[in-house]
């Protein structure tokens, strides 16, 4: 596995596989790898000849206020782990050499980054898509892996290769969850021990709408209303929001007609979290 800095030296790298004509794969990361990163580079070996992982904390896609200078990171640990799931290249740019100091063009996600996410964190899906687009341009993946986890962040990368026509096809790979349902994420490591065990209240919200339209419940309002109040239930966490959607539009379901996807986002203490499943009738 090799691991580079600087883009010069991913375009080499990527260029001397596609020579071999090696299918290339990107999976994009911050970091602080878990296994939910890690399902991503399976998936991506399995389909690729040559797997290039980027790691970078990206700061376009954080607020002021948020946690970009305390987000984990633990690049030693993350090289080995990418090097036991075989990944080919690593590729850990600073912020300089991905960002030049008199940078002007950025890519705007459009209506779908204003809403659930977008509207509680402005500007973050313009940070994301700008980074993805930039890594797009870098790697010129055959293929890209993101998690269904960041659904909403899924559906706009989706978007912009669509609407950009950008040559690269993305696969969406499923949330990974611990036993007791929480999704993994990076930023579970912020929660305290008291929190941790209150998260669960996410995943408990999600299996009770899922539980209700299984059971023949098509009222979207309704199963929105539950996940609330199963999250009203819960002492230590504050809702942000829980809804039902059409998984490609972002939008607001009134009736489950078709594909449909809850989601959730809560704070516990300072940490937001965010989850999400699909939802089928039981029809
Ligand atoms: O999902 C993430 O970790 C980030 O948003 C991504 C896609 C690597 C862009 O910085």
């Amino acid at each position: 596995m090799e691991r580079v800095g600087s883009i010069e030296e991913v375009r080499q790298a990527v260029l001397a596989a596609r020579r071999e004509g090696k299918r290339i794969a990107l999976v994009p990361t911050m970091g602080a790898l878990h296994a939910g990163h890690l399902s991503l580079v399976d998936a991506a070996c399995k389909r690729a000849d040559y797997v290039v992982v980027s790691i970078f904390v990206n700061p376009t896609q954080f607020g002021p206020g948020e946690d970009f200078a305390a987000y984990p990171r633990d690049l030693e640990r993350d090289f080995d782990l990418l090097r036991s799931e075989g990944a080919d290249l690593v590729f850990t740019p600073s912020v300089d050499a991905m960002y030049a100091a008199d940078a002007q063009v950025t890519v705007a996600p459009g209506p779908l980054g204003d809403v659930f996410e977008g509207e509680i964190r402005p500007g973050h899906f313009s940070g994301v898509c700008t980074v993805v687009a930039k890594l797009f341009g870098i790697v010129q993946p055959d293929l890209a892996f993101f998690g269904e986890k960041d659904f909403q962040q899924l559906a706009i990368v989706k978007r912009m290769v669509c609407d950009l026509d950008l040559p690269v096809r993305i696969v969406a790979c499923p949330i990974v969850r611990v036993p007791d349902g929480l999704a993994l994420s990076s930023r579970n490591v912020y929660l305290s021990a008291g929190e941790r065990h209150a998260a669960t209240v996410l995943y408990r919200a999600l299996r009770t709408a899922e539980t209700l339209a299984l059971g023949g419940e098509t009222d979207a309002a309704l199963l929105a209303e539950a996940m609330r109040a199963c999250i009203a239930e819960e002492p230590l966490a504050t809702l942000d929001y829980a809804a039902v959607i059409d998984p490609a539009t972002l939008r607001t379901l009134d009736v489950l007609a078709g594909p449909a996807r809850a989601l959730v986002a809560v704070r516990l203490g300072e940490t937001r979290l965010i989850d999400n499943m699909p939802l089928s009738t039981g029809a």
